[in-house]
């Protein structure tokens, strides 16, 4: 049975995204260095804004079903399999080649060997998604579609992390009870506690109502600043508030992180991880402590 991961926090911009993509493709990679043996990943993206599909240089006109009509599809409906609508590593591979060709068209040698990922399937999502949150409104079983949508996912891999919207809306709600475990990425910054309160409640009510095993897989700082008072400041309410929850590896911020997607592929994939690829090293360093905590759970 797969460890179900959903990446929330519904303020904007605080790299859930980038964290969803870099941590699936280091588990689905694994490093023999970083002693992180390569699992089968799911990474699902719940935001209609698709940038997940983006991050690995796929055009989204180009895909198949995603994520949207498998959502909509009512109780007992059979007509489409999960299968149809994912992406496997063979074309996650090839995009990010072809971006990488596109974005260095003076480089003859074309891309690098490391360009490319294993064991990683991605379930794609596009703008109809929103349409998708307001007509489940009114629906039965509203709150439990995404969990239904991944039962014959669940057991054909080992882990499954979904990117949530910037929202708590249905769909943040739905991946809440789909998932066993959260991880909150939070931007160091000034604001970044103050949404937090209603971000437990809402984690809070699916543990009453729907999903009593939820559970906090971790806090991930983000953006992170060296030497900056604030950042210090926030980590350490983080801290007070979170404990031991909070992942001792912070990403910094970094204009490698944010190029990345301009190149086609997640840092963790598009630069070794090293002293002087310190980005890379920061989600590297990030998914060996998630690892960690996901064994833990697989294996008690
Ligand atoms: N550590 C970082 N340093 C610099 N820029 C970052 C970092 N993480 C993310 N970004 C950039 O910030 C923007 C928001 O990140 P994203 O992961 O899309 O956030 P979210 O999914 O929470 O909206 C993107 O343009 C992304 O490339
Ligand atoms: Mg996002």
């Amino acid at each position: 049975m797969a460890v179900v991961i959903a990446c929330v926090n519904h303020k904007g911009g605080c790299s859930r995204t980038t964290t969803a993509v870099n941590l699936a493709s280091s588990l689905a990679l694994g490093s023999d260095g970083y002693g992180i043996q390569s699992r089968k990943v799911l990474l699902v993206d719940m935001d209609p804004k698709g940038n997940v599909a983006t991050t690995f240089g796929v055009d989204k006109r180009s895909v198949g079903p995603t994520m949207n009509e498998l959502f909509s599809r009512g109780v007992g409906d059979n007509s489409l399999k999960l299968e149809d609508c994912l992406l496997g590593p063979d074309l996650l591979t090839r995009s990010m080649k072809a971006a990488w060709k596109k974005n260095n068209p003076d480089k003859a040698r074309g891309p690098p060997k490391n360009i490319g990922v294993r064991n990683l399937w991605i379930l794609p999502a596009d703008l109809d998604l929103s349409g998708i949150e307001v007509d489940l409104a009114t629906r039965v079983g509203r709150e439990n579609r995404l969990k239904l949508a991944l039962s014959e996912a669940v057991e054909k891999f080992d882990v499954i992390i979904i990117d949530t919207p910037a929202s708590l809306g249905l769909l943040t709600v739905n991946s809440l009870c789909a998932a066993d475990w959260i991880l909150i990425p939070i931007q160091a910054e000034f604001y970044a506690l103050e949404g937090m309160g209603q971000l437990i409640s809402s984690i809070r009510e699916v543990q009453k109502s729907v999903n009593p095993g939820l559970g906090l897989l971790g806090i991930l700082m983000t953006m992170v600043q060296s030497r900056s008072k604030l950042c210090e400041t926030v980590t350490e309410h983080a801290r007070k508030h979170f404990g031991d929850r909070v992942f001792d590896s912070q990403i910094p911020r970094s204009v490698a992180i944010a190029e990345a997607p301009l190149e086609g592929a997640p840092i963790v994939i598009a630069q070794k991880p090293s002293k002087s690829n310190p980005a890379s090293q920061s989600y590297w360093e990030f998914a060996r402590e998630a690892d960690g905590r996901i064994r833990a759970i697989t294996e008690s």
